[in-house]
């Protein structure tokens, strides 16, 4: 048995669309940080005897995707025997806060120590994309970017997470599961959004502007770049039709607040994937003081802190917060 964790990224620069065909390319370059202790664990088993794969999500979760996942990386990676995996989060998962990047980002990793032969980074990055896009970037730590194309470096690191100490903060405004799944949204803003060429084309300036701030740890270009690129994704996905708005009142009202802090002097900065959470970024001395201020906006339930993580782990045990999962785990054999 093994197991593999995998931290959740946030992208500051988006991933919204695939490119036609169903290789799972995306249509632009995104960019992302890889989030400390925002953990996925994949546990994975050959199972000699049994007759196919065994796949459960704890909690549970969409096991006919997890499923044909698993097939299609074994191919890929010439496990032959079936195998049993269990999948589980230390955080709300499927709520917007890239669940599925690192639960993917973990079972391929996990899969890939079952291999016979070593795959390459280029390799499991193929294959964690298909599980999810933005879980080939959760196989890097630090700043990551992941570039349409099946050549060699589509996903590259930037900057490792030692390179800029930031303070990453999730306000979660709601526990529940998003309205519209990211593959379902994108599909929708790619295929009825008049704004959808605009959107791609100015993702190219965003990305620039970003790596550059990245570089020269500029919070502040970086920050900017990274609040006009989810607006402008957002943008986008309410033109569609119908129409796809993820944020509730409480996402705005934490907006409000961000803008609030910068004009007092604070420099904080958003950034909103497919959810109505809402991830800040800002200095770590700063961090205790946004953490109250956002803590205090009426409908944040939580907030979750976070900073530049690492790339995947494999380990021989549970991690200790994941060892309830594997308690409550249906038996081998039993669907989710
Ligand atoms: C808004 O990677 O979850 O978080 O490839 O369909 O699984 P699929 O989508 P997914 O989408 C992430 C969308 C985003 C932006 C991002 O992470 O770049």
């Amino acid at each position: 048995m093994i197991w593999a964790v995998a931290n959740a990224n946030v992208a500051l620069v988006k991933y919204w669309g695939r490119a036609p065909g169903d290789d799972h390319q995306p249509a632009g370059t995104s960019l992302s940080l890889t989030l400390d202790g925002l953990v996925s664990g994949a546990r994975v088993e050959e199972r000699p005897d049994a007759g196919a794969d065994h796949v459960a999500w704890v909690p549970p979760g969409p096991v006919g995707d997890l499923r044909r996942f698993v097939a299609l990386a074994r191919g890929r990676l010439g496990i032959e025997r079936p195998v049993d995996v269990l999948i589980t989060s230390n955080f709300p998962v499927a709520a917007g806060l890239a669940s599925s990047a690192s639960a993917y980002a973990a079972l391929t990793t996990a899969l890939a120590a079952l291999a016979t032969d070593i795959p390459s980074a280029d390799r499991l990055a193929a294959i964690a994309r298909r599980g999810s896009g933005s879980a080939c970037r959760s196989l890097l730590g630090g700043f990551v970017q992941w570039r349409p194309g099946e050549e060699a470096g589509a996903v590259t690191q930037i900057a490792p997470p030692e390179h800029w100490p930031l303070a990453v903060l999730a306000a979660v405004t709601d526990n529940g599961p998003k309205r519209v799944p990211s593959r379902e949204g994108m599909r929708r803003t790619r295929d009825t959004s008049p704004y959808f060429d605009a959107w791609l084309r100015v993702g190219a300036a965003d990305l620039d502007a970003a790596r550059a701030a990245v570089r020269s740890r500029d919070l502040h270009a970086l920050g900017t770049a990274a609040e006009r690129n989810a607006l402008r994704m957002h943008a986008a996905a309410l033109g569609a039709d119908p129409p796809l708005l993820y944020w509730e009142a409480t996402t705005v009202a934490v907006i409000r607040e961000v803008w609030r802090l910068r004009e007092d002097g604070t420099p904080a900065y958003f950034t909103i994937d497919a959810g109505p959470q809402v991830k800040v970024l800002c200095e770590p001395a700063d961090s205790p003081r946004v953490e109250r201020a956002l803590a205090d906006v009426p409908g944040v339930v939580r907030i979750l802190r976070s900073r530049p993580g690492g790339p995947p782990r494999t380990l021989r045990e549970p991690p200790a917060w994941a060892v309830h999962a594997t308690l409550g785990a249906p038996p081998v054999g039993e669907e989710a």
